[in-house]
């Protein structure tokens, strides 16, 4: 099959290394003589019709910026059908023929349903800070934001230390314990609580007390957020009253997501949105190229998208070992 015309956008929150993957797809399409358009504002854009023309040159010195220069979008009306309708008229109006989906896995569930729909073919690349999608060893952006909390962490020892307190550091990824637990562990975290790792109060303060009692004085505590950020607070105030220790909160919120990338996502970017434009030039649609070790990988959109990716509890029973 060989196409004309492709477009790029990103979707879902923002991640360190997009831009680099936008550079990636867009100067790939260059090269095998196919015209690239920009999607703004991710599926919010397709739907409004905001398309823009890209070519290699504008995506110089773009590499090293954060966020992306597409701007993105979380769009409530793309889950509907009349919507997604209307976006694909929009796409074909102008000739698209292919797509290259960067964002997680609530934007690979609207590319799959254009494919489903509409028949246009998309190819899915992982870019998220959380790092919970399924098939893929790594997201764009996932190293950026544990790096930008590793350093905060490091900050935040330095205060525990001189007053000699309990620091609980509230870090993003939902539900998912990804960036807490490589943060955890990486951060000499005493204890990290994840979904895969919900301990008690109770359980957290003994753990408090004996190291205390070791001769410890100060801890730090890392916490995924959770569904809603806050969870800090709670934990916080429940183990003042239960141990008397002073206990501080550290939020670090939005700075995760932005930053200018590590090389090793910007080295991930440039492969995966490279050969997401390769893959749409073979004919492959609904798939999502992704890593496996230090391989490259393809998997269908909808096995994505159906399975969870599960934490790996092994980091947080490291870190706890070496807490000590
Ligand atoms: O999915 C990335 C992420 O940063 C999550 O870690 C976080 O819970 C969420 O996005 C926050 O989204 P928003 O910026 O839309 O509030």
């Amino acid at each position: 099959m060989s196409m004309k015309k492709i477009a790029v956008y990103t979707s879902g929150g923002d991640a360190p290394g997009m831009n680099a993957a936008i550079r990636a797809a867009v100067r790939t399409a260059k090269a095998h003589q196919i015209e690239i358009m920009g999607i703004l504002h991710g599926y919010v854009g397709m739907i409004d019709n905001q398309i823009i023309n890209l070519n290699p040159r504008d995506m110089g010195n773009i590499i090293q910026r954060g966020g992306t220069i597409l701007k993105t979008g979380r769009s409530s009306e793309f889950l509907k059908p009349e919507y997604r309708a209307k976006a694909a008229q929009n796409l074909k109006n102008i000739g698209i023929e292919g797509l290259v989906c960067i964002g997680g896995d609530g934007s690979f569930r609207g590319a799959q349903a254009l494919w489903a729909e509409h028949q246009i073919p998309v190819i899915g690349i992982a870019g998220t800070i959380d790092n919970d999608v399924y098939g893929t060893d790594d997201t764009i952006g996932f190293d950026t934001a544990i790096n930008t909390a590793l350093d905060a962490i490091d900050k935040i020892r330095d205060t525990a230390d001189s007053h000699e307190r309990v620091f609980i550091v509230e870090v993003m990824g939902r539900n998912s314990g990804f960036i807490a637990s490589a943060v955890g562990l990486s951060g000499g975290a005493e204890e990290i609580l994840t979904a895969e790792n919900m301990i008690s109060v109770d359980k957290i303060v003994d753990k408090l007390k004996d190291s205390r009692a070791k001769g410890k004085t100060s801890s730090i505590l890392v916490t995924a957020e959770g569904q809603k950020p806050g969870r800090a607070y709670d934990l916080a105030d429940a183990i003042r009253k239960k141990s008397g220790l002073d206990a501080k909160v550290c939020i670090l919120g939005h700075q995760q997501r932005g930053g200018s990338p590590t090389a090793h996502d910007r080295i991930l970017a440039s492969r995966l949105g490279s050969e997401a434009v390769l893959s749409l030039l073979k004919g492959q649609n609904n798939m999502m190229v992704g890593t496996n070790g230090n391989q490259l990988v393809a998997l269908s959109l909808e096995i994505v998208t159906q399975n969870e990716k599960r934490g790996d509890t092994s980091l947080i029973q490291l870190a706890r070992l070496l807490s000590v």
